[in-house]
């Protein structure tokens, strides 16, 4: 479960970590309220759990009051990259000397925790990796050994931090360590940690933060609950949710549906790929219907994707096992009834397995004008690729 930038600096802040950290709005009015308060210059960040908000607009410097509520009605509502902002955190604004970069993550391939951390933060930790790596320092924790103050001191020389914030920088990284470990999460990010000067506090702080929790460890850890039921607000997911749908909401245009979470993931990777030489498309989503897939699961994930602005075409890869093609088939005529008029984007329909001829009869004979049918996943994530490329040329 990823959190809202709000709340992983309410859980550094619950830890002892310093961070500028000031509070959520969700209208212009309550953005101008908040910003009287905390006084002189502020800043107001969108909260949607995707990167490159700034990029985007969706981070502004407000000097007054009037400000803040200007900035909070140009960013409440905006879309980024297909996420609707619904809340701005209203922050402290910070004088910025240096930015600086810090993660602690779960390195599943290698099998260890894995501290990054870099003196040149800010920018997109990805472009530093592959333009700069040896600006990034990556050093792998033992989960019995942890992190204390003098491993983060080792792991900051590592990379370059400044001699004098060193030791308060080692003392913040610490007790990150403490968050990433105590609430179980997979990854706790700090982009920037900021060098700042003129406030009377922490000279190195959060002033961005990401976290991600193991959903594994909900069990123990009942304050996820409160934390999942605000970060519902994408109602993209929390529909899927209240469906029981395996959904999860991507940055790109292809919607894809299939059954089988392998079956998705590899769908993902045909479709990325084949959109490479197609206008740089890419899934919209990750939805598997799972084994048996019934029509009414098949039209609420159809109803789920075609209600995501983003999507363009909508790629349907199932292998029919237990349920059958000619089920699924029955399923998207169904579920295209169902839906009607809200039903407009292209569909390409790639079946094998159980039953496929009898499917793809099925398909045929409904004709439905949206609907084409692919005979590999290949083709179909070519097909599909080529329709959502195609969309954005024509729109
Ligand atoms: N409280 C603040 N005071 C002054 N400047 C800020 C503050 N918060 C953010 N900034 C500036 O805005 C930039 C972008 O902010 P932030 O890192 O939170 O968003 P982002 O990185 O664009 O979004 P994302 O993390 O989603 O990619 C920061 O690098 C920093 O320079
Ligand atoms: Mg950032």
């Amino acid at each position: 479960m990823d959190l809202f930038e709000y709340q992983a600096k309410q859980l550094f802040a619950a830890h002892g970590v310093p961070v500028g950290l000031g509070e959520v709005a969700d209208t212009p009015e309550q953005a101008r309220e908040i910003a009287e308060r905390i006084g002189g210059v502020v800043v107001v960040k969108a909260q949607v759990k995707t990167g490159g908000r700034g990029k985007a607009g969706g981070v502004k410097v407000a000097k007054t009051p009037a400000e803040a509520a200007e900035a909070a009605r140009a960013i409440l509502g905006m879309d980024i990259k297909g996420h609707t902002v619904h809340r701005v955190l209203v922050d402290p604004g910070a004088q910025i000397e240096e930015e600086y970069y810090f993660s602690f993550l779960l390195d599943r391939s290698n099998r260890t925790f894995l501290a990054m951390a870099s003196a040149e933060g800010g920018m997109e930790i990805e472009q530093l990796a592959v333009e700069r790596p040896d600006a990034l320092a990556k050093v792998p924790v033992d989960a019995t050994e942890g992190v204390d103050v003098a491993k983060a001191r080792e792991i900051l020389t590592q990379a370059n931090f400044p001699a004098d914030v060193l030791d308060e920088s080692a003392e913040l990284v610490a007790k990150l360590w403490d968050v990433f470990v105590q609430q179980d999460a997979t990854l706790v990010e700090i982009n920037p940690l900021a060098r700042v000067s003129g406030g009377s506090g922490a000279t190195v702080l959060a002033l961005d933060g990401k976290v991600s929790l193991d959903e594994n460890a909900d069990f123990r850890q009942a304050g996820n609950a409160d934390l999942e039921d605000v970060a519902a607000a994408d109602p993209l997911e929390a529909k899927a949710k209240e469906k029981h749908l395996n959904y999860v909401k991507l940055d790109g245009e292809v919607g894809i549906i299939g059954n089988g979470a392998g079956l998705v993931m590899s769908t993902l990777d045909v479709v990325a790929y084949a959109g490479e030489s197609r206008g740089g498309v890419k899934p919209a989503n990750f939805l598997d219907i799972g084994g048996g897939a019934s029509a009414e699961v098949m039209a609420n994930g159809l109803d789920i994707i075609l209600g995501d602005p983003a999507v363009k075409s909508v790629f349907v890869n199932v292998f029919g096992g237990i349920t059958s093609c000619d089920a699924v088939a029955n399923g998207i005529v169904t579920a295209l009834g169902m839906l009607g008029a809200a039903a407009t984007k292209p569909l390409v329909v790639r079946l094998d397995g159980n039953n496929v001829e009898e499917g793809r009869r099925i398909l045929t004979e409904a004709a439905h004008p949206l609907v084409t049918l692919a005979d590999t996943m290949d083709d179909g994530a070519a097909k599909a690729a080529q329709l959502a490329s195609d969309a954005i040329q024509g729109a």
